[in-house]
């Protein structure tokens, strides 16, 4: 059990007295932030350890989302930092592009132990955006190079989301990430959302109706033919979009769809992976192996930026023709298999395997169950969801302003030193794996109180 920093309640004994607050904020230009009203009111962030944040003033905050769904062992792990800085003084940087590391090779080894059976193969990235765009691209590729180069097209689904590039952005269904950026890719259509409030609400774990949505994907068969169409790619739990779980059967009718069609699947993981639903992956939680898999968030503890897809032999193996000098896959980063990265992620593993953290989330999931559901019947309560170590608040909008109501409840638990995460109206909760139910406690208790408060 995680116990180094779990009792300190009191100041963080290294935060500075209170610093005069931040001089100038105009030059930063932050990302998915409301810039003016952040500037406005800051919300700062200064140190951090185990379970909790601490404010530069050294007021505590209980992290109610594991940093943004990545920092799955909690806060400053003694094996993870030591890894990163003997790394740091080992070797900075090495280049990825027809040089290797030693570390880079023991990580993918290491990582294809934990990846359900036959994903074996590992491309490194930097985010998960550039995951996404990676395996959008291996998956067109990989047709092209077995002789099948008609099959472009990419399948999404409404209210996916997959990061912030054109591939991601394209293949994905959230309106408001979209709809500045033009035409943004060609030939990808999309499949309707599992989102059924009516038929699912306050369901416990997987909902019991709509797998028959997976039946979409036909629809979109016989409308552009199979020939025609590369990949599937969906999340298989939904995080950004407000916490959107796969009715029960649904993931398994996909893989058979896309069996049937020679089309690949593509589980986009960069939030579910390494532990959150209480299983290394939600592959192996759900037992449907994607063709495809992307990482990255829980992969270094969100220590150091990383990502990753997870491929089958044969899509590797079919790229691997052609002479022996020839690059195979004209794709890759500077900053593939950063040392650091590697060491991060090597330390991260290592600190997952010593504490049960790729598993615990399952034992600690039912007392997150109930405490959440307890929420049921409070001021604009109208779902709860909840999977492993996910929970989703669905609350009623403002008329007319969506997304206010969530924002608000957000500000106020920051108040009463609570960190939560709000897509639209849904309060997104994904704690790190090292939570005990004190903390699951604190965070119903402060969100049961915050929403009687706004009612
Ligand atoms: C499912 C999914 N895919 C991709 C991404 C993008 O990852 P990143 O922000 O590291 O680019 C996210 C981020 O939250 C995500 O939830």
């Amino acid at each position: 059990m995680y116990t180094e920093v779990d009792t300190i309640t009191a100041p963080h004994p290294d935060v500075a007295t209170p610093a005069a607050p931040a001089a100038k904020m105009d030059a930063y230009w932050m990302p998915f932030t409301a810039n003016r009203q952040f500037k406005k009111s800051p919300r700062m962030l200064a140190k951090a350890a185990g379970m909790y944040f601490w404010t530069p003033e050294g007021r505590q905050i209980l992290d109610g989302i594991a940093g943004l769904w990545c920092v799955n062992a909690g806060h400053a792990r003694p094996r993870i930092v030591k890894a990163i800085a003997e790394q740091a003084a080992e070797m900075d940087f090495a280049p990825p592009f027809n040089m290797g590391h030693p570390k880079a090779f023991e990580l993918a080894e290491r990582l294809v132990e934990l990846t359900p059976k036959g994903l074996n193969k590992v491309f490194y990235t930097n985010s998960g955006s550039e995951a996404v765009e990676t395996a959008l691209k291996m998956a067109v590729a990989y047709h092209r190079v077995r002789g099948e180069g008609a099959r472009t097209r990419l399948i999404g689904r409404e209210r996916g989301y997959h990061g912030v590039n054109f591939g991601g952005i394209s293949v994905g269904g959230i309106v408001a990430n979209r709809k500045m950026f033009g035409p943004l890719l060609a030939g990808v259509d999309h499949m309707r959302h599992t989102h059924d409030l009516a038929r699912n609400a306050y369901s416990r774990g997987v909902p019991e109706f709509g797998a028959e949505l997976a039946d979409d994907l036909e629809r979109l068969v016989t409308l552009h033919d199979a020939s025609t169409i590369a990949a599937v790619i969906v999340e298989p739990v939904a995080g950004s979009t407000g916490v959107l779980l796969p009715p029960k059967g649904y993931l398994q009718r996909l893989r058979e769809i896309c069996d049937k069609h020679g089309i690949l699947l593509i589980f986009d993981e960069v939030i579910t992976g390494f532990g959150r639903l209480g299983s290394p992956f939600a592959a192996t939680h759900f037992g449907v192996t994607p063709d495809l898999m992307t990482v990255a968030k829980g992969i270094t503890n969100g220590c150091v930026p990383m990502g990753a897809v997870f491929a089958k032999q044969h899509i590797h193996d079919a790229f691997m023709n052609g002479p022996d000098h020839m690059i195979e896959f004209f794709h890759g980063y500077t900053y593939s298999a950063h040392p650091l990265a590697c060491a991060a992620a090597l330390g991260t593993l290592d600190t997952y395997a010593e504490e049960g953290l790729l598993t615990r989330g399952a034992k600690m999931a039912p007392l997150f169950e109930t405490a959440l559901h307890s929420l049921k019947g409070l001021p604009h309560v109208i779902d709860v969801r909840n999977i492993g170590l996910v929970g989703g608040i669905e609350l009623a909008p403002i008329a007319g302003q969506p997304g206010k109501r969530a924002f608000d409840v957000f500000l106020e638990c920051w108040e009463r030193g609570l960190l939560i995460r709000t897509t639209g109206d849904t309060i997104a909760l994904s704690p790190p794996l090292i939570i005990e139910d004190a903390h699951i406690q604190q965070i119903v208790g402060t969100l049961a109180d915050v929403l009687k408060k706004l009612a």
